[in-house]
């Protein structure tokens, strides 16, 4: 099932997302498979919960509409994931999100990050990701986080994007 995308100005998109009970109702399988639908359905490589209108800490991502030799084959589940430390140089790329169609602008980030998440079997990782995997990670996060990229730019950069967002 393919859901609509929440776009920007939506509150779900502020809200600090909430932990997902293993034993809750929500049906997870499912839920990452629709979640999965919906981003290629968009040509996206992540999606987060809030973004189908859930406030829930799950995202998830899949490179392979993309080029690029480093995330292709990322196709990874994040469930309850905790970002237990970032590092490295920041560095700049231009993103994007199917929240804010048509804005795209540099963000700067750190190159590196220690995670730590359930996958849709309920197994808990701890790992280190860097480079584009790391990127696309914390784009989502952020989103879990009720944070979204723009607000990572400079206060002329988002006073210059201010007409476009509303
Ligand atoms: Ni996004």
């Amino acid at each position: 099932m393919i859901y609509p995308i929440v776009a920007y100005g939506d509150p779900v998109l502020r809200k600090v997302a909430q932990d997902i009970q293993q034993e809750s109702d929500v049906d997870i399988k499912k839920l990452v498979e629709d979640m999965f639908e919906t981003m290629h359905a968009s040509n996206g490589i992540g999606l987060a919960a809030p973004q189908i209108g859930l406030a829930l800490r799950l995202f998830v991502v899949d490179g392979k509409e993309t080029e690029d030799e480093e995330i292709k084959d990322f196709r990874q589940v994040f469930i309850n994931a905790q970002i237990l430390e970032e590092e490295g140089e920041k560095w700049a790329f231009e993103e994007g999100c199917l929240s804010i169609p048509t804005i795209r602008e540099n963000v700067m980030r750190h190159a590196k990050l220690h995670i730590r998440y359930y996958d849709a079997d309920w197994n808990l990782h701890e790992e280190t990701y860097e480079g584009m995997k790391a990127r696309v990670i914390q784009h989502e996060y952020d989103h879990i986080q009720g944070v979204l990229f723009i607000d990572h730019l400079s206060g002329l950069r988002k006073r210059l994007l201010k007409g476009k967002l509303t």
